[in-house]
């Protein structure tokens, strides 16, 4: 179908062949005029207008849509709003439109009627769609499930008990069989001023990166995209990395994870409960399966934020990080990774290849936790990750960090070297007293300085409660 139907953007000269699918339906897309969004995109070039704008920024859902390629087993649903129509190369998308119409609702909308799940009806798109993703995934729908999957999504006038009602209420959905239509993309798509680079190996990549002067790496873009003006309007390059083979690998032995740097979250929340169950929780909590769908590890990292959710796991840890740019490899260990506010060590050409992340050893335990405003969907006014090994109630090993204490996430070995080989009655005692000494952290939108200061003492008083009087480990979150 040809988008000019639909009361398109200006439409230019086409020099490539970029296409897209909606709904089984195939468009060009690299005729268009400005950079734009999958969503502004869908509203204004198709006739699906079901896709909602909300927030614009990744945190109501209302633009929720589900994506695949022919990797791809299931459709996994992301916020239309913080991708870019470039970073899409060979994707298929399927909006509300696509998973049932007006005469013909699918089992979850027709539970959505049936259950009154839904009022003014702005937020209920997204709610199907991402209702309707996890019967592609799971067979058995429970409580957990259902919350997992719509903590990305708000409703402000219905509530969630009618629409929790209504998916609890869908019996024996399977979904219909995903249609792969081979869209035809090439590897460098330019919309706007904007031009994506698709490279499929380090070969490519590193082909690329010798014939651009300026340039910017792009991975899933739930970072950078927030960052960057709406539709871009001076010339830019964005390298995107999400399809390049090596940053998808995925290696698990005894001691260590592999992770390329283009691991989703989703992907990273999966592999964790099996390896590593003790920082499940945060990930579950990393914002909501929309985001953690499109956001990579690596973007994560390079983000080098203060209250990103990985690196104090990986700081804890002990991680390494794996480079690769025009020059070569580097390994560098993370603690040297991350230099001040949002800055890191890598050069303009460098990008993370891999993580190896080193799994605790049966006689260390591994606890992790992140303090924000809401429980779900929110950035961390505090995060903290300890590693232990206690024995006969002396400290034989004590590892911690945490972010939101600093400029950057911090390993706090200043801590570790004040109890290790001490009794932990006497420890923690002047470590409580004395919290002030080792963190100093600034007072934001999400805290006071001095609410971090108590939130992380109450840390310590708790974990001692626990290993002393052995109290509920639980009652920490409390
Ligand atoms: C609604 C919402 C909720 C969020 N919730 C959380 C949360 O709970 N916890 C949290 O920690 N974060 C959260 N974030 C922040 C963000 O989603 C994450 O930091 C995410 O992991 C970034 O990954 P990305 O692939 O999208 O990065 P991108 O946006 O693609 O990139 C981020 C930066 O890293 C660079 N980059 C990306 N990959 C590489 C690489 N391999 N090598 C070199 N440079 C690279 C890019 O050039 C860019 O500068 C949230 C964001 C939104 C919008
Ligand atoms: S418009 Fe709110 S998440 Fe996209
Ligand atoms: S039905 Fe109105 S916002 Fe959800």
């Amino acid at each position: 179908m040809d988008h000019k139907a639909h009361g398109a953007r200006k439409i230019l000269e086409i020099k490539n062949h970029n296409e897209i699918s909606v709904n089984n339906i195939t468009y060009k897309v690299d005729s268009l005029d400005c950079d734009i969004n999958l969503l502004d995109w869908i509203r204004d070039n198709t006739p699906f207008k079901g896709t909602k704008e909300g927030c614009n920024e990744g945190d109501c859902g209302a633009c929720s849509v589900l994506v695949y390629d022919k990797n791809d087993k299931f459709p996994k649903p992301i916020n239309s709003c913080l991708v870019r129509l470039g970073q899409l190369y060979k994707k298929n998308v399927i909006t509300v439109e696509g998973l049932g119409s007006s005469k013909k609702l699918n089992p979850v909308q027709k539970s959505f009627v049936k259950n009154h799940a839904s009022q003014c009806g702005y937020c209920t798109p997204g709610f199907v769609v991402a209702g309707t993703s996890i019967f592609y995934e799971n067979e058995k729908i429970d409580y957990e499930t259902i919350h997992d999957a719509l903590s990305g999504n708000l409703c402000r006038c219905t509530g969630y008990v009618p629409i929790i009602r209504a998916l609890m209420d869908v019996k024996n959905f399977v979904p219909p069989k995903l249609i792969y239509n081979d869209v035809i993309t090439s590897p460098k798509i330019k919309i706007g001023n904007s031009t994506y680079f698709h490279p499929k190996n380090l070969k490519e990549l590193k082909n690329i990166l010798f014939n651009l002067d300026h340039f910017q790496f792009i991975a899933g873009g739930t970072d950078l995209n927030l960052e960057r003006e709406i539709y871009d309007l001076k010339e830019s390059n964005l390298v995107c990395l999400e399809n390049v083979n090596e940053l998808k690998k995925v290696s698990i032995d005894k001691n260590k994870i592999i992770l390329g740097s283009c691991v989703s979250l989703e992907e990273f929340l999966k592999i964790a409960k099996h390896k590593i169950p003790q920082i499940t929780e945060i990930i579950k909590r990393f914002g909501s399966p929309l985001i953690r769908n499109q956001a990579t590890i690596g973007g994560n990292i390079c983000t080098s934020s203060p209250i990103g959710d990985i690196a104090p796991i990986l700081l804890t840890l002990s991680s390494e990080i794996i480079t690769f740019s025009t020059k070569g490899q580097r390994k560098i260990p993370i603690e040297k990774f991350f230099k001040s506010y949002r800055k890191n060590i890598l050069y303009k050409d460098e990008i993370i290849e891999k993580i190896i992340i080193h799994l605790p050893k049966k006689n260390q335990k591994l606890l992790s936790w992140k303090f924000s405003k809401r429980y779900d969907q929110d950035i961390s006014t505090l995060s903290v990750c300890i590693l232990y090994v206690l024995e006969n109630n002396i400290i034989k090993e004590f590892q911690i960090a945490a972010g939101g204490i600093a400029e950057k996430p911090v390993l706090l070995k200043n801590i570790s070297r004040q109890i290790i080989g001490k009794s932990i009655d006497t420890s923690f005692e002047t470590l409580i007293a004395d919290i002030k000494q080792y963190i100093n952290p600034i007072s934001d939108l999400r805290g006071s300085s001095e609410y971090r200061i108590n939130t992380f003492k109450g840390v310590f008083i708790k974990l001692k409660n626990h290993l002393i009087n052995k109290v509920n480990l639980q009652s920490i979150m409390d």
